[in-house]
Parts: structure tokens; C-alpha cells; sequence
């Protein structure tokens, strides 16, 4: 079921290794809603993915912050809407919903391309211009 479109580095390091993290977790909850094992393995995933949100969307925003990005703030909104959007999943979880996974899935792989493809990879070619 898995064809989710690689990414390609960047050459920014952060932001590479954020969105590696990224696809692996993409694949990782690809594989729960395969095994239809969402009600035992969500909580652990979500744990995982709270974690990779909290460290690095700041680091994503430290770094676009010290270069002066005229996207800074466009960026943080981002970073914040997808923070409430999963917290809102996790509500829904807890409340019972049993379809969580796959919906979760289709919100996390709609962002990775529109967030990380193309909002991320034009903030790399910015960081890159300016020698980062
Ligand atoms: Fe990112
Ligand atoms: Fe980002």
C-alpha cells in the first residue's frame, strides 16, 4: 500500500534528518493500519510523533529564525496547526474512534507534501542561499 514519494535532501542537515524521522513514522503507521493493530499501537506511534513534533519544529524555526526568514512566522503557524490537528486526533482517539489510523495517516501523508515537499524544501533553499 505504501507509495509515498521519497524525499530528496536538501543539504540543510536539520532539516533532513526531520524529514527522514518523518517518512520513517509515515511508514511506521503505514504498517498499523496494514496490520489493523491501531487500538494496540496507536499510543506508542502517537507518543513518537508528539516527540518529533516538540523537537523539531524548533529547530526548524531556531534556524529559520537566526537567518532572518521572511517566512518565519507563516512557518510557525504551520508547525502549530499540525501540533493542535494531532492533538485533536488524539482526543478522537481516546473518545473511541476506530477509523483514527487510517484518517491520521491520510492528514500526516497530506502534509508531508504539502509541508515538508514543498514549505520545508523552499525554507532549505533559502537557508542555502544564505550559506547555511
Ligand atoms: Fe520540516
Ligand atoms: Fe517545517
Amino acid at each position: 500500500m505504501n507509495n509515498l514519494k521519497p524525499f530528496s535532501e536538501s543539504g540543510v542537515e536539520i532539516f533532513d534528518m526531520h524529514h527522514k524521522r518523518y517518512y520513517e513514522l509515515l511508514l511506521l503507521l503505514n504498517g498499523i493500519v496494514e496490520n489493523k493493530s491501531c487500538s494496540p499501537d496507536l499510543p506508542t506511534f502517537m507518543h513518537k510523533l508528539s516527540f518529533f513534533a516538540e523537537n523539531f519544529f524548533v529547530d526548524e524555526e531556531l534556524i529559520l529564525s537566526k537567518n532572518l526568514s521572511p517566512n518565519l512566522q507563516k512557518h510557525k503557524d504551520e508547525h502549530s496547526k499540525f501540533a493542535e490537528t494531532v492533538e485533536d486526533f488524539q482526543k478522537k482517539f481516546i473518545q473511541g474512534d476506530k477509523n483514527i489510523c487510517r484518517s491520521l495517516y491520510d492528514f500526516l501523508t497530506a502534509w508531508y507534501y504539502d509541508h515538508v515537499h514543498n514549505f520545508d524544501n523552499e525554507a532549505s533553499r533559502f537557508l542555502i542561499e544564505k550559506g547555511v
